[in-house]
């Protein structure tokens, strides 16, 4: 489970001994809720309170985040259990690199990148999918430049969402390398790193914006730059992905019958996203982006094509 480099750098921590037995106690059980109770546990022995403490506050941001969505209780319920275990596989990393002074070196971030495989390793085959999802794929960016280079609606909705909550508590929150950023500064920060690429979901990001906005209430954000992030949370989710250099952004997107490549990728009371694929001369693929509103008979027509129905629950 554990790579040679990553291995050799537990082996000089007292974490070592810790890490082989949770991993013997885990061999001996196969349910999942024994291997939640141990996990728990180890937690605890581990000694990683801020991990903990960050896992909670992301849990409860990705709560918030589905039910502005429009997700039901008891989803955003199920969200809040798998994403407290979404950096569950830090267990595995040496505290000293965890607790750094500085930003880490290229190998020490090599080790801090495996704690997504490492979760899902740990919460074993027997984990809800949703849940071992979180854990693997948190660190998906939707331009498919995350650590496992899933791109767009082929990231699992689940992990989308946690992936907003987990940058956003990031980036709050004081590091030893790092001052937390304000409220303003945070979201400020966001939407500049959405035009690197698209780093987010495009649709959840700006649901996000506007939820903090309403949040707000003492004021923590400018007025005038509340305006511009009121701005941003009503733009055109589409305008993100027209900028993403890799027309791989598309993947899962489905051809209809009429050649037209579309996916009803948000709220179907909101509004369709079209995207109309063309070809040029040479048969290179040029994209020409729409964005309609619903109509009667798109809704008819989306209702009997062969589009498949999104990942997790309507929203
Ligand atoms: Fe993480
Ligand atoms: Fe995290």
């Amino acid at each position: 489970m554990l790579s040679q480099t990553h291995a050799a750098a537990l082996a000089q921590t007292e974490q070592y001994d810790l890490g082989m037995d949770l991993l013997s106690r885990l061999q001996r059980v196969t349910s999942y809720s024994e291997r939640l109770d141990i996990l728990e546990q180890a937690e605890e022995q581990f000694g990683q309170l801020e991990v903990r403490a960050h896992a909670l506050r992301v849990a409860d941001a990705a709560r918030a985040l589905s039910l502005h969505c429009g997700f039901d209780e008891t989803y955003a319920n199920r969200l809040y259990n798998a994403t407290r275990l979404h950096d569950i596989g830090k267990l595995f990393m040496p505290t000293q690199i965890l607790e750094k002074d500085g930003r880490p070196t290229d190998d020490e971030y090599a080790l801090i990148r495996e704690h997504a495989r490492h979760g899902g390793d740990l919460l074993g085959p027997s984990a809800p999918e949703f849940v071992r999802n979180v854990a693997r794929f948190h660190h998906e960016r939707y331009d498919g430049k995350g650590y496992n280079n899933l791109v767009g609606e082929n990231i699992p909705i689940e992990a989308r969402l946690v992936q907003v909550a987990d940058v956003y508590d990031a980036l709050r929150s004081k590091r030893s390398y790092k001052p937390g950023l304000s409220e303003e500064g945070t979201l400020e920060s966001m939407i500049r790193m959405q035009g690197y690429g698209v780093m987010f979901d495009p649709y959840l990001l700006r649901r996000f914006v506007e939820m903090r906005l309403a949040a707000d209430h003492d004021r923590q954000i400018s007025p005038e730059k509340a305006e511009e992030f009121a701005a941003f949370a009503k733009s055109r989710p589409m305008d993100d992905l027209a900028k993403a250099a890799d027309p791989a952004v598309f993947q899962g997107w489905q051809i209809s019958a009429d050649g037209q490549r579309r996916r009803k990728v948000f709220d179907e009371t909101i509004k369709y996203d079209v995207l109309v694929e063309k070809r040029d001369a040479l048969g290179e693929v040029k994209f020409r982006l729409e964005d309609r509103k619903p109509s009667s008979d798109m809704a008819r027509e989306a209702d009997n094509s062969n589009i498949p129905a999104p990942r997790g629950p309507r929203f």
